[in-house]
């Protein structure tokens, strides 16, 4: 833990009168979901996750790609909220008014561990939506829904809500942490590689509109070069040692 920046973070949060956090894949790291980046294991080993994450790679092995999305989904119903989650939700309780979490994640651990109005940037796996433009004839009859569920109407299959790459982000939502991002004294950008856009360049919007960054991550992220200071340590040690007394 890189103390004098911890403390230099907690001058930061005192005086700040908005805060916005950006999470990636690493804030629920601890809780034993992986990365997104990180090798999956098994069977899934042998497909690269941004294969999986295309419509195209949706239209050319629709079970495959379905399957996947189900095998997280089981995967996170056996995880729970870890420290990190528990101490940012723990925070807005405190600093409602000055609080803005945006997170790339589409697990809902942040909505588990308490946290309200999460801005998600890229979806929520557990909500599904139709592929195509849904036609009147559009329905699921779960008693015979395959895999993917498909309207036996016309075809329409049902996909993960989820942003896939190539996709644009929901516009509302999007607005939001823009808005956030500029407005913002402090943003705390936590377990995120940072390569993935438009999120990622939110750091960079609050940088340039005045703000101090600083990222918690325990290894190099594309967005060390942003960062005021980096908290070198695990989202689940880092967030509540910088949060619990603020
Ligand atoms: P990545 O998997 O690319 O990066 C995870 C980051 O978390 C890395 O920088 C790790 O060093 C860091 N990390 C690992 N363990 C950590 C821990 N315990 N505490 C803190 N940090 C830790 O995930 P993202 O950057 O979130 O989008 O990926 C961004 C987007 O890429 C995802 O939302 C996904 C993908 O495209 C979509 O699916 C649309």
């Amino acid at each position: 833990m890189d103390t004098a920046s911890l403390a230099q973070v907690r001058g930061w949060l005192q005086y700040a009168r908005r805060i916005a956090v950006l999470t990636g894949a690493g804030v629920s790291a601890e809780s034993g979901v992986p990365t997104f980046r990180k090798a999956q294991t098994g069977y899934w080993a042998q497909f690269r996750p941004e294969d999986m994450a295309t419509e195209e790679g949706f239209r050319a092995h629709p079970r495959r790609v379905w399957d996947w999305y189900q095998h997280r989904r089981d995967l996170l119903a056996g995880v729970q909220p870890n420290a990190g989650h528990a101490a940012l939700a723990d925070f807005q309780c405190r600093h409602p008014e000055q609080f803005t979490l945006i997170t790339q994640n589409v697990d809902g651990l942040h909505q588990r561990a308490g946290s309200t109005g999460v801005l998600c940037l890229h979806g929520d796996i557990f909500v599904d939506c139709w592929l195509d433009s849904p036609r009147t004839c559009c329905h699921i009859d779960h008693a015979v829904a395959g895999r993917p569920p498909c309207c036996d109407g016309c075809g329409n299959l049902l996909r993960p809500g989820v942003v896939w790459f190539g996709e644009p982000l929901p516009y509302v939502t999007l607005q939001a942490a823009q808005k956030a991002a500029r407005v913002c004294d402090l943003m705390l950008v936590v377990g995120t590689a940072g390569a993935v856009y438009p999120a990622a360049g939110l750091a960079q919007l609050a940088r340039q509109a005045g703000a101090r960054v600083a990222s918690i991550n325990p290894a190099a992220s594309a967005l060390d070069d942003v960062a005021h200071a980096l908290l070198r340590g695990t989202a689940a040690h880092m967030l509540p040692a910088l949060l619990a007394a603020a």
